[in-house]
């Protein structure tokens, strides 16, 4: 693999695939109603996710054994998935129930075969699949989001494709040394590191954020998680932010308090075989304060702010994208030891990525043999 400009012994990051053996976000489940099929990736691999007619979910690769068309074009009939060109029938497993050509009872041909079953789990209000080993879903956990589904929290749910590798989506997060990017929401807040932890698989790192001028938004966020405490308790509060392999997540602890007062999950799933893009999913918590009125009031401010934090990160997450594009490689100068830490977690949890199908015809030295002649008047003589 090749190395980081910056750290000849570390592989470049940007060539890092996501380790495939985890349970992975796909789809809110609200945009999939009983009896429609949706159409996801993960890296390159297209994934069709069904919701039978009963409710119940599956998810297959999406490209019909028969002549590859995408099942997802399809219609659901009870609990399998007909394709839309010659109408195979698929049941949940991927095996192949029904070719409605052949005559019932007749031997299905030996070539007639079923398509890959990808476990698919629904939990926070998402569709979770399992793209790597099957056999390993069993034994591999849903991250844990306790706050999730208690009445002491309000949800606000994120969705939203980005044109850059997902390693960069880390490490902006864990980065509060980039509030300067912010200044418009943040105003002078400011960030202190306490300390910063890790572990084989994870990477932690701890901040005191003391008052300061800010956006409405922000200030109507803490106050969202506030949830009772003196008003004293407003003067700082603790912020986490802690990527446990392969997911990420952010919490804040108001002063003296051990309840997360804001808890923000986020996963950033690769989309295409190159991983150059990704769709990211953001769950935030905000701990519901005594008069939950006074949260529910603020709630569109609060999405606001969110929003608007995250497009300025969109900005320069995608320009750190276009720039390793251009420049064939991570020309990073990054002096954070916990941006240092991290970028080792994701670089060791990591898989190679694999080269793009049919990449060998991309360029006239890789061309195959007729091509390259003809392109050199080969073919003429
Ligand atoms: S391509 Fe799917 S049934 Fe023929
Ligand atoms: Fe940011």
């Amino acid at each position: 693999m090749q190395a980081s400009s910056t750290h000849p012994d570390f592989p470049d990051l940007r060539r890092v695939g996501i380790h495939p053996d985890f349970w992975y976000p796909v789809a809110r489940s609200s945009s999939l109603k009983r009896g429609r099929a949706l159409a996801v990736t993960f890296a390159g691999d297209p994934i069709v996710v069904v919701r039978g007619e009963s409710g119940s979910l599956f998810a297959l690769a999406d490209r019909c054994a028969h002549r590859q068309l995408p099942l997802h074009l399809g219609v659901v009939r009870g609990e399998q998935l007909q394709c839309a060109y010659h109408g195979w029938c698929y049941a949940e497993s991927g095996r192949l129930a029904r070719v409605p050509y052949l005559a019932d009872g007749g031997k299905m041909p030996a070539a007639a075969r079923g398509v890959r079953n990808y476990p698919c789990r629904e939990a926070y209000g998402l569709i979770f699949v399992f793209p790597g080993t099957p056999e390993l879903a069993e034994l591999s956990q849903l991250p844990a989001i306790p706050e999730w589904g208690t009445p002491d929290y309000r949800t606000m749910y994120f969705e939203r494709t980005l044109k850059c590798h997902y390693t960069f989506m880390h490490e902006n997060l864990m980065d509060m040394n980039h509030q300067f990017l912010h200044r418009s929401l943040m105003g002078s807040i400011q960030p202190v590191m306490l300390n910063h932890r890790t572990g084989t698989n994870w990477t932690e790192a701890q901040y005191r954020f003391e008052g300061g001028k800010q956006h409405v938004g922000a200030d109507l966020l803490v106050m969202g998680g506030k949830s009772g405490e003196s008003a004293v308790d407003r003067d700082y509060e603790l912020m986490t932010i802690r990527t446990l392999y392969p997911h990420q997540e952010l919490t804040v602890f108001r002063a003296h308090s051990e309840i997360p007062a804001i808890r923000l999950w986020a996963s950033y799933v690769p989309l295409d075989q190159e991983q150059r893009t990704n769709k990211s999913f953001g769950i935030l918590m905000v701990r519901r304060p005594k008069t939950p009125l006074i949260l529910r009031a603020a709630w569109p401010v609060i999405g606001y702010f969110a929003r608007s934090v995250f497009e300025q990160d969109r900005m320069a997450v995608e320009a750190e994208q276009r720039a390793w594009d251009e420049q064939g490689g991570d020309r990073n100068a990054e002096i954070s030891p916990v941006l240092l830490e991290l970028r080792k977690v994701l670089a060791l949890c990591g898989v190679p990525i694999e080269p793009a199908h049919g990449r060998e015809f991309a360029g006239a030295e890789e061309a195959p043999p007729v091509l390259r002649n003809a392109s050199r008047g080969g073919a003429a003589r």
